[in-house]
């Protein structure tokens, strides 16, 4: 059995930024489909194209929890178009790591973070926002 990092354990016993954005300027929701997990991810983004803020809910495991944690976190501050680069290595760096059986997990934080700025730059092009 793989270790978890500390970090990884902080970020699932203490989760940052669970739970949903009212009106939030763009969301996305995504499907693992290695384990059938789900992942929807909120942002607020301001008129300088800055994520102001970021919320996840899931139906997921543990380490799909830590890493949408840890996106969250890192997420807020940026602008959308740097956002939209974080990978699923960097979240799992920024975590000190995952057990390589892990990785498909962070997919979902990843993946739903894309979608809800797909979603938020769909919604501005459309007047919508
Ligand atoms: Fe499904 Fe980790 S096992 S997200």
């Amino acid at each position: 059995m793989e270790e978890y990092s500390d970090k990884v354990k902080d970020h699932y016993m203490n989760p940052r930024n669970t739970g949903i954005i009212e009106n939030a300027s763009g969301e996305g929701t995504v499907g693992n489909p290695v384990c059938g997990d789900i992942m929807t991810i909120y942002i607020d983004v301001d008129e300088n194209e800055v994520l102001t803020d970021v919320k996840f809910s899931t139906f997921g495991c543990g380490a799909a929890i830590a890493t949408s944690s840890m996106i969250t976190e890192m997420a807020v501050g940026m602008t959308v178009d740097e956002a939209y680069n974080i990978t699923r290595n960097d979240v799992a760096e920024e975590l000190d790591g995952l057990p390589p059986i892990k990785m498909h997990c962070s997919n979902l934080a990843a993946d739903a973070l894309q979608a809800a700025i797909d979603n938020y730059r769909y919604r501005k092009e459309n007047g919508e926002i």
